[in-house]
């Protein structure tokens, strides 16, 4: 019979195809405050940060608290090269890490060869989603908008398909200090949605974020609040950057004792997700067995030691050498670690599965001075709303040389917003902005900053009663063709947008194409063309009131591009 005979041909290619390929690596899930394989037993992060340095910007965020560490305005992509990957396999090995930590990849390029050479060798990978610049919730003036929200899936979606990944990163340290905690409603909202996708895509990997460390009145609260509520909304994994065990120290003296009481309540698992100060050579890696033994793992399920790869202040563990840059030179501070690290098998299977809890962490009571973050979480970025202002209510927009100039755009904002606040305009800036810590977030927060520039752009050419010279901001700003009629129906079409919004505003992304999962982790990529474009180059500004209590009934704020205020 042909459909045996199929059969037949079906199963030897399967065998044949089996003895080529290696198998996955097992999926790591969480119970309560740990991690197991499943078999059950615990699992630890044993890794190193592999992320070689971008240019620094120079108005890098060095600070004492993250050992003096300065971010990067760039990056290079360090799956993206089967060779390096192949070059740094033994050193990895030597060090017997089980994870990496990724902080930057472009979604464009190809990373199925690292990423079997990872995955046949037992090495999972911790991804960060954001990148420099643009590409993470900005600390300074945070959203989380349907920009981010795009570049993170697209970077989910290339990377869904591999076996090996332990857990995507919403972000690396954009709270940073106790008077920027209302950035943290923000992220918490990113690890929402992303995870609420990621379910969505069947896959179970799980969505952390890594904090910087920092005195106890604003480590704890933050720690408590990103990691408090059901399921749902907490994150999975809470990183903790740590870099106070210097040198020849202990338990106590390090304060890592201090963060282990302190962390006990956590609901969620948690773990170093950098550790190594070098404030007080030679780093002996004492810390290693401590941090896989009790008491130290009955709040943290290992670390990530920081870092491979040289970098400009002596974090790094290798050098290269050789023309074209292959050889691998190793530090003494790699030899001091492989000998620590390689010498964890483990840590105690301690609670077993089987008798771990599950239970919700406590939220942090009340806002003060060093914990300024609402519990009212802003909604899902919705590009439907934000595509449909743009195409029906804006009347003067973002020039498409400028959209794509994030900082241009930036300084364009600030500046429409102080004309539109000192004109006769019925309409203002409120639509566009979000408050973490009143938990007060403007109907039009989570669009694009371009989709929110040409918000301003259209609500001051309204107020102007359109003259060109008031939608022309040095060439940054485009008079659209087939406008609305009026200011009024300008506001009337930005309202009925903002109606289309899902009650409540939280919803599953959908995100683009669903990618192909191969079973192998090696299978077929979906491109990352297929991505939905950047809402930084969609969407018009509808003329929108401010609409009180627009996520969970926080206070109205109606929408308005001319004419009346309408309360949506
Ligand atoms: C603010 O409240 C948190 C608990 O919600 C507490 O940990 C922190 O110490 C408080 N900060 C101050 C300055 O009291
Ligand atoms: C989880 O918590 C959220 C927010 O507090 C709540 O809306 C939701 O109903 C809860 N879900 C479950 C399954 O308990
Ligand atoms: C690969 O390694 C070389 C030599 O160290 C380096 O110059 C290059 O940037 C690396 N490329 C990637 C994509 O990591
Ligand atoms: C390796 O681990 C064992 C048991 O955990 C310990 O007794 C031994 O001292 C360790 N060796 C080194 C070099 O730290
Ligand atoms: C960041 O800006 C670049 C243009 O400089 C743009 O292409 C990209 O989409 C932006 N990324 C995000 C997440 O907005
Ligand atoms: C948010 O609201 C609080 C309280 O009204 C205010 O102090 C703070 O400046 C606002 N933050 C932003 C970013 O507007
Ligand atoms: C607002 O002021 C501008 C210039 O001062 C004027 O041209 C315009 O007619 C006024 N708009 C309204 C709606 O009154
Ligand atoms: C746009 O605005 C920027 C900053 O204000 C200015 O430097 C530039 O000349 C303007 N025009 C264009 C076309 O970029």
């Amino acid at each position: 019979m042909l459909g045996l005979a199929r059969a037949a041909a079906l199963a030897l290619l399967a065998t044949a195809t089996t003895t080529t390929t290696t198998l996955a690596l097992p999926q790591i899930t969480r119970k309560g405050k740990y991690l197991y394989d499943p078999s059950g037993t615990r699992f630890y992060i044993k890794g190193i940060a592999y992320q070689p340095q971008g240019r620094l910007s120079e108005s890098s965020q060095a600070n004492a608290e993250n050992g003096n560490f300065p971010e990067p305005s760039s990056y290079i992509d360090p799956l993206s090269s089967p060779a390096n990957c192949t070059r740094d396999l033994p050193y990895l090995q030597q060090l017997g890490v089980n994870a990496l930590r990724v902080y930057s990849v472009n979604p464009e390029l190809d990373h199925s060869e690292c990423m079997k050479t990872f995955n046949d060798n037992g090495i999972y990978i911790l991804l960060d989603v954001s990148l420099p610049l643009n590409g993470s919730i900005d600390r300074a003036s945070p959203t989380w908008s349907t920009n981010l929200l795009d570049a993170y899936i697209s970077t989910i979606d290339t990377f869904l398909p591999y076996d090996n990944i332990l857990a995507f990163n919403i972000g690396n340290e954009v709270i940073n200090l106790p008077t920027n905690t209302d950035a943290a409603p923000f992220v918490k909202a990113a690890a929402r949605d992303i995870k609420a996708y990621l379910r969505s895509r069947g896959s179970s990997a799980l969505v952390g974020y890594s904090s910087v460390d920092g005195d106890r009145d604003f480590r704890d609260p933050l720690a408590n609040y990103l990691t408090c509520g059901n399921d749902t909304i907490s994150l999975d994994l809470y990183g903790l950057n740590n870099y106070e065990w210097c040198g020849a120290s202990t338990y106590a003296d390090s304060g890592w004792e201090t963060i282990v009481n302190d962390f006990g309540g956590l609901g969620v698992a948690a773990y170093m997700s950098e550790y190594g100060c070098i404030t007080n050579p030679p780093r002996l890696w004492q810390e290693v067995p401590v941090l896989y033994s009790q008491p130290t793992t009955n709040v943290f399920s290992g670390g990530i030691a920081f870092s491979y790869f040289p970098t400009n202040d002596g974090y790094g563990m290798v050098t290269f050498g050789g023309s074209d840059g292959q050889q691998v030179e190793t530090s003494q501070d790699f030899t001091r670690l492989a000998s620590q690290l390689s010498n964890i098998t483990t840590g105690p299977n301690i609670p077993s599965e089987s008798s771990a809890t599950v239970t919700d962490g406590a939220c942090p009571t009340a806002e003060n001075s060093t914990f300024q973050a609402s519990e009212t979480l802003p909604p899902t970025p919705d590009e439907a709303v934000c595509s449909c202002l743009y195409r029906t209510s804006f009347s003067c927009v973002v020039a498409e040389v400028t959209a794509n100039k994030p900082d241009i755009v930036g300084a364009l904002t600030d500046y429409a917003c102080s004309l539109l606040g000192s004109s006769n305009a019925t309409a203002s800036c409120d639509p566009i902005a979000g408050n973490g810590t009143t938990g007060i977030y403007g109907p039009l927060s989570y669009c694009s900053p371009s989709v929110k520039l040409s918000y301003v752009f259209s609500a001051y050419y309204e107020s102007q009663n359109r003259r060109a010279d008031a939608c022309d901001f040095a060439g940054n700003a485009t008079i659209l063709r087939n406008p609305p009629n009026t200011a009024q129906d300008a506001s009337d079409a930005a309202n009925a947008c903002l109606a289309e919004d899902p009650a409540g505003g939280v919803f599953t992304p959908s995100g683009t194409a669903p990618s192909t999962v191969s079973a192998t982790g090696t299978g077929t990529q979906t491109s990352a063309a297929a991505a939905t474009s950047s809402g930084a180059t969609s969407g018009a500004l509808p003329q929108v009131g401010l609409r009180e209590g627009w996520a969970v009934g926080v206070g109205m704020v109606a929408v308005v591009l001319g004419g009346m205020a309408v309360l949506v």
